[in-house]
């Protein structure tokens, strides 16, 4: 029976000062979903791991097959046969997009399993309402760099007019992802409306001159752009040890250091492997001495974004 596997990874939304407009995707982890003929008409789950049973399985409310079932209909085939498992290798309301892997995964899946009668730049919109589905805003930072692959631009999230920038060598980065679950839409309540005008002045510049920095290559430059002046000063008090966490990324040569998406993972941008080893030992063992449990890990930046496994 004909069957196919596909992995959709993990991002880094906003990258500091690109709140729902820059993401990046990381090598690892990522979530997979398989996709073969189903028994009945339209879209059935028929497995779940890794979500600690947390998941809906009924296909309208499940963020991956609500997505595939987008396309579907914009196919005019949501009567197809399908029968999707989903396998989650990140917790969900971590910061590292887990629900818009899911969604990448289950569109690009089904995709797939047609013969890819779309492109991915076709297939992106629905994977955003897929994701919508779990937070309810319709914005494309994670879902457009987890299935196109490296660092992404959103002109536009209502037109998702996204344009990739480039990648200078070498980049690393370290990721620390504190055990404690932030909900993205409460993480996105706790932020006010208002933008102060030297705040929108600064941080218009600093995001300017970070798409500059990418162009150019210009580590120095981008140092001092990565300075969120919006939204990490609201939110960082939702994270424990955010501030030691990013003074130990600094004083060890990070480029930059912010929360991940909508936290609690923060992540630091580094010139080298070895910068982002020292960071994420650094940051593993302070956390360990303040008593919280954390996963830290190294990823590169992953330039291809969703891929079909089999
Ligand atoms: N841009 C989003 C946020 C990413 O920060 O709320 C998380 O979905």
């Amino acid at each position: 029976m004909k069957e196919v596997k596909v992995f959709a990874p993990a991002s880094v939304a906003n990258l500091a000062v690109g709140y729902d407009i820059l993401g990046l995707a990381l090598d690892s982890p990522g979530d997979e979903v398989v996709v073969r003929e189903g028994s009945v008409p339209g879209i059935t789950i028929s497995k779940i791991t890794g979500d600690k049973g947390l998941l809906p399985t009924d296909p309208i409310k499940n963020t991956a097959s609500f997505a595939a079932l987008q396309l579907l209909k914009h196919l005019g085939k949501e009567d197809l046969p399908i029968e999707m498992e989903i396998h989650k290798k990140m917790a969900m309301g971590t910061g590292l997009g887990s629900s818009a892997a899911s969604s990448v995964a289950g569109v690009y899946a089904v995709n797939a399993y047609l013969g890819h009668p779309l492109t991915k730049a076709q297939i992106l919109k629905f994977s955003v309402e897929g994701e919508q589905k779990a937070d309810g805003a319709y914005h494309a930072d994670n879902v457009a760099p987890s299935l196109l692959g490296g660092i992404i631009l959103i002109r536009s999230n209502t037109d998702l007019d996204i344009i990739q920038l480039p990648i200078p060598k070498g980049l690393y980065i370290a990721m620390i992802y504190p055990h404690i679950e932030i909900l993205t839409s409460e993480s996105r309540s706790i932020l006010s409306d208002k933008v102060g005008l030297d705040d929108f002045i600064g941080q218009t510049g600093n995001i300017a001159a970070f798409v500059a920095s990418l162009y150019n290559a210009d580590l120095d430059l981008m140092s001092r752009s990565l300075n969120d002046l919006v939204i990490e000063p609201q939110r960082a008090k939702l994270i424990p040890e955010f501030y030691a966490l990013k003074e130990i990324a600094l004083f060890n040569q990070a480029i930059g250091f912010s929360i991940s998406g909508a936290g609690p993972s923060m992540f630091a941008l580094c010139k080298d492997e070895a910068i982002a080893n020292t960071i994420v030992a650094k940051s593993k063992q302070h956390l360990n001495n303040t008593g919280i449990d954390a996963d830290c890990f190294v990823s590169k930046i992953n330039t291809e974004g969703a891929v079909q496994l089999y």
